[in-house]
């Protein structure tokens, strides 16, 4: 039901679609708030993730195919925006009835003009689009800690926001334009590569000088060159080479693609062209095993290198 007055929904009934490394725990972390109806490609992680969070979990190739007349906010967290595409297109011909506020948010990192397109056709039938693309890991999705970044008409946003606040450290609407939080993630995800990769080369440089990396990257990080980035870099580092985070290489090379896409005079800037080297670093990584690579492979690849 919708409350006129305060334009949000008094108890939302959610669907999320996509169990992934993040949609399984950003969905987990809403069951605590909301009712929750999942749906994965693979039935078994929706199976699982029902019986961790007492969800109710879809069966089948198409989680519109069933009946979902008492959704009010339907979710993804998908590869790419491609896939985000195809499931809007899914919701268009289902022939399930639909509430007349329905929103889509969409927690993929995804494509700005793609998102823009998708918002076109779903508005055609009076579902509701937003961006808004997350930041921070399995961590913050568990603790209700991501960075989330929203973009689309504020009349959504208003309507959705009291949903996302439980997963969010940061809730921002950046802009009433469709695809400005997937903007704003390219970016992010363009500088983060960077900096993993910095900070993945300095810890190393600095054992090779037989400096103590714990304390070398602790003093960093509580200095000017310190980043979240690098505070992974040393839970990896010193914790014999493991980190509890899985981030597919290959996601991250789509990412810093939508962010260099963004960029004006590609031909002459220099800056331009030290992004497109250190993606050719992340593509020779992961090009040997391109669908499981994981970002922190990287640490042996640049190993003595
Ligand atoms: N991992 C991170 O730390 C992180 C952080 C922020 C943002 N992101 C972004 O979040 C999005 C998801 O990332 P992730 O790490 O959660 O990915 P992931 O662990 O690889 O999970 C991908 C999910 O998409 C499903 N899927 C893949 N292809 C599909 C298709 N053709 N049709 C239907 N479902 C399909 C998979 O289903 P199956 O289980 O059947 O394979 C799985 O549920 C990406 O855009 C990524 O860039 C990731």
């Amino acid at each position: 039901m919708l409350s006129i007055l305060t334009r949000k929904f008094s108890s939302p009934h959610l669907l999320y679609v996509g169990m992934g490394e993040m949609g399984y725990h950003i969905s987990g972390t809403l069951s605590k708030k909301f009712p929750v109806t999942v749906w994965n490609r693979t039935f078994d992680k929706a199976q699982k993730h029902a019986n961790e969070f007492k969800t109710t979990a879809l069966t089948g190739p198409d989680p519109f195919a069933h009946d979902i007349s008492h959704i009010d906010v339907i979710f993804s967290c998908l590869p790419t925006s491609n896939e985000v595409s195809l499931f809007a297109d899914k919701l268009i011909a289902s022939k399930s009835a639909k509430k007349s506020n329905l929103v889509w948010v969409d927690n993929t990192s995804g494509v700005p003009a793609t998102s823009k397109d998708i918002a076109k056709r779903l508005e055609q039938h009076n579902i509701g689009f937003l961006d808004a693309p997350i930041s921070g890991g399995r961590a913050g999705a568990i603790k209700g800690q991501l960075a989330v970044m929203v973009g689309g008409p504020a009349k959504y946003f208003q309507l959705v926001e009291q949903v996302l606040q439980p997963l969010a450290k940061s809730l921002i609407h950046i802009d009433e334009k469709v695809g400005s939080g997937h903007a704003v993630k390219g970016y992010n995800n363009l500088l983060y590569a960077c900096n993993i990769l910095l900070a993945m080369k300095t810890a190393q440089s600095l054992e090779a000088n037989g400096v103590n990396v714990d304390k070398a990257l602790r003093t960093i990080m509580a200095a000017s060159g310190g980043s979240n980035s690098m505070s992974r870099v040393h839970q990896y580092a010193t914790n014999n080479r493991t980190i509890d985070y899985n981030f597919k290489t290959n996601l991250l090379i789509k990412d810093m693609d939508i962010g260099l896409s963004m960029f004006d005079n590609q031909d002459k800037d220099p800056v331009f062209a030290v992004f497109k080297e250190i993606k050719k670093i992340y593509n020779d990584c992961a090009q040997p095993n391109w669908e499981n690579s994981d970002i922190f492979d990287l640490y042996s690849f640049i190993e003595n290198k």
